[in-house]
């Protein structure tokens, strides 16, 4: 079975990372890989282009594809555009029209970069949590929404709204991850305040019964908040809404040292061939104010790939092996800009961060 790939490098830093991605999966195609490789445009490169975000279709290509490989949407050039043809809306709708509907956002700190944390090394020192936010409903998506008139004023609105089959398919790919890596699940809501919280923690319960393994707990996302900076090491799996996945994921990946690390996966239900619909994109964006200058770290784009591997092509061992590179290179003392404290020596360039990975990669592989 062929290993199809659609790569959209993107805005800013996305295409130059892309270009050290490319490297890595060439290299595995000379060792008897079958990965067929397509590149088109999206974000504000296709609105140049196309003048939409994203044409018909590309996201028709998106569809096909057994994953998607994403850089980075967005730019200083592309502010003052309209809502509907923003570079973002790229994104937002790839996320909607494949139905992604588990994001994997992993944080993990590399023991080289601990220091870099904003918490004491000891409190993040060999982190490594996974948080799978709800990515295609609730408050993003939810009806009614809009900003009206009402007597002298206007009023926003917008709608917080989840079904059971919502919040079950959510919960089951948290529970079915945990199974993979430390076998807990904390499931975050405001069950106190919010009736759709109080369905999230019913669903969530009732799913956990099919995975009698796992040790499942639920936190309301406020203390979830607080617990994550307060002792980050007491999780595994968090489970959570779009919109509370968008604030704990954020502040997760601070706790790492660096954005420039952080890959993610976008995950749907499973194709013909049994592979899910995915979407892979490093966490970082489009870093316009180093675009093109050879600053960009490629790493989190690299652990983006690796996360394919896993997730869509059952290549686990690579996918570990690749990892084990880029945590090699940083402990021999490779760096980018992002990874270095003012007056620190020479950086490397972001062609030098990917040899080096890649080399690291050819050894491990030999
Ligand atoms: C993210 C981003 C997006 C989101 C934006 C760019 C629409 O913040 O992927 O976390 O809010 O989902
Ligand atoms: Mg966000």
């Amino acid at each position: 079975m062929t290993k199809s790939l659609l790569i959209l490098p993107g805005d800013g830093i996305g295409p130059e990372v892309m270009v050290e991605v490319r490297k890595i999966i060439d290299w595995m195609n000379e060792q008897g890989q079958d990965f067929e490789v397509s590149e088109d445009l999206v974000g504000g490169a296709a609105y140049d282009v196309h003048g939409v975000p994203l044409s018909d279709a590309t996201m028709e290509k998106a569809q096909e594809v057994d994953a998607v490989l994403l850089g980075a949407v967005g730019g200083y050039k592309y502010d003052e555009l309209d809502f509907s043809v923003k570079p973002e809306r790229g994104l937002l709708r790839l996320r909607k029209e494949m139905d992604l509907f588990a994001n994997l956002r992993p944080a993990q700190c590399f023991d080289a970069l601990a220091d870099f944390s904003s918490l004491k090394r000891d409190v993040v020192a060999g982190l490594d949590i996974m948080i799978v936010r709800e990515l295609t409903s609730g408050i993003y998506f939810g009806e009614p929404r809009g900003i009206i008139e009402e007597g002298n004023e206007r009023v926003g609105i917008n709608t917080q709204r989840y079904t059971e089959s919502e919040i079950a398919r959510a919960a089951r790919s948290a529970f079915e991850l945990a199974r993979r890596r430390g076998g807990k699940v904390c499931s975050m809501e405001k069950a106190n305040v919010m009736e759709s919280g109080i369905l999230w923690r019913d669903v969530v319960t009732e799913e956990h019964a099919n995975y009698p393994d796992i040790e499942l707990t639920h936190m309301y996302a406020d203390n979830g908040a607080m617990q994550l900076v307060r002792n980050p090491k007491q999780f595994d799996v968090i489970v959570t809404d779009n919109l509370f996945g968008d604030l704990l994921s954020d502040a997760a990946a601070m706790l790492t040292g660096s954005l420039g690390m952080l890959p993610s996966a976008s995950l749907g239900a499973p194709m013909a061939n049994g592979r899910p619909k995915a979407l892979y994109e490093p966490v970082h964006g489009s870093a316009p104010d180093i675009a093109g200058q050879g600053k960009a770290n490629p790493c989190a784009c690299i652990l983006s790939l690796a996360m394919a591997l896993r997730y869509s092509f059952d290549m686990g061992e690579e996918a570990t092996r690749l990892e084990a590179s880029v945590e090699k290179v940083l402990a021999d003392g490779v760096r980018t800009p992002d990874l270095m404290q003012s007056g620190e020596g020479t950086p490397a360039t972001t062609s030098q961060m990917g040899d080096a990975v890649l080399e690291a990669f050819k050894r491990a592989s030999s």
